[in-house]
């Protein structure tokens, strides 16, 4: 890695220009937005998008989404005249924000970020440094999520630097991730929306934006196993967001159903070390010697918890149990996006009782 700078709130351009000069030559910038950190190049350039593939060491079937800082930046990536009444509906409502609309691309994106397909993902962050980034660069920005491919999402730049330093030109440190979950992903198909992939924007919000349009959302859909079937969004077929460590996920509407399995299985492991991921309120349930319990925040207030899922995860690697247990959230609402990432964090090792 080249440069690292850490800035905050006050920040002006000039402490950015730098970077932003980086993307605009065709390298690999490390930077913040509110649900994830990015690694971040020109969109207009091949060779650098290449080198991001190389970075995360992600599959290449797996496109990029390009990141927008103004509306009129849309005609610069998509094919505006095809954009439907529908999609123009969700740009008004969600943009900027954390939702990434599947648009059709137009020729001078490269097929190397979409990988070969004729749509682009698009997103408009509302984080300020992302957003003055794009203004600056004057191209805008591809990125996926800042992690070698399958590890958690990086919300925290001192995991960030761990795992990326050699591998970018340059980081960008604005503190921890709002969000701390990706964009919701979303496309229209034959007149309805889909997502692609659950985020902060709910299919609930999404509803009251779209009308009677139907929203849908089915995580068997997009979340096939076999590595070769077609799936909508390539990005969730993939093993993801898994710590290197075993883990399982144990849900239960009833929460001392759920504290007593989250029990057997401590028992069944009683000579390892043993690791439980859970809220704040049922830390004193698991207070022994044998267990690490690792808060995710308070079970009342889902925004906290996922704004520390993925640092969760990552402490698990560092303390190196012999099993993770995690506990789970009801699938409603914001819990959706959360249980998306928690099942496949644990690699479908899921148990619901
Ligand atoms: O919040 C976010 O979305 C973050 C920040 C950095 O913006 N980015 C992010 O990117 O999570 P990534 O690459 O980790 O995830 C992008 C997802 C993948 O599941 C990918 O398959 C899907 O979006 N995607 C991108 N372009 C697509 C397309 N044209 N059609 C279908 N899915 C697409
Ligand atoms: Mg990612």
């Amino acid at each position: 890695m080249n440069k690292y700078i850490k800035i905050n709130k006050e920040f002006t351009d000039g402490e950015i220009i730098d970077a932003a000069n980086y993307i605009k030559n065709g390298n690999v910038v490390v930077f913040p937005t509110e649900t994830v950190y990015g690694i971040g190049v020109n969109a207009f350039c091949a060779d650098a998008v290449k080198k991001i593939f190389e970075a995360k060491g992600r599959p290449q079937d797996n496109p990029l989404i390009v990141h927008i800082s103004n509306l009129d930046m849309l005609q610069s990536v998509t094919c505006m005249e095809k954009i439907t009444d529908i999609e123009w509906k969700l740009i008004n409502a969600f943009f900027p924000g954390p939702f990434t609309l599947i648009l059709p691309k137009n020729d001078k994106i490269p097929y190397e970020v979409t990988a070969n397909l004729e749509t682009v993902g698009i997103r408009m962050p509302t984080n300020i440094v992302a957003n003055r980034l794009i203004e600056l660069s004057g191209v805008p920005i591809a990125a996926p999520s800042a992690n070698i491919s399958g590890k958690p999402s990086g919300t925290k730049i001192e995991d960030i630097y761990v795992e990326l330093k050699d591998k970018v030109d340059y980081i960008i440190d604005y503190g921890d991730s709002d969000i701390g979950i990706e964009s919701t992903v979303a496309k229209v198909i034959n007149g309805k929306v889909c997502i692609l992939r659950p985020g902060k924007i709910t299919k609930e919000d999404i509803e009251t934006v779209v009308g009677n349009c139907i929203v849908e959302y089915d995580d068997k859909l997009f979340s096939n196993q076999n590595k070769n079937n077609k799936v909508e969004s390539p990005g969730m077929k993939y093993k993801h967001y898994a710590p290197s460590t075993k883990c399982v996920l144990v849900y239960s509407e009833n929460e001392e159903k759920m504290i007593n399995k989250i029990h057997d299985v401590i028992n069944e492991y009683r000579n390892d070390n043993v690791c439980v991921i859970g809220f704040n309120e049922h830390k004193c349930f698991f207070k022994t010697d044998l267990v690490e319990y690792i808060n995710l925040g308070s079970k009342l207030n889902l925004l906290e918890i996922s704004k520390n899922i993925f640092t969760a995860l990552r402490k698990v690697d560092k303390l190196k149990p012999s099993i993770c247990i995690v506990e789970g959230v009801k699938k409603e609402g914001i819990g959706i996006s959360i249980m998306n990432r928690l099942i496949r964090a644990v690699s479908h090792n899921y148990i619901e009782i």
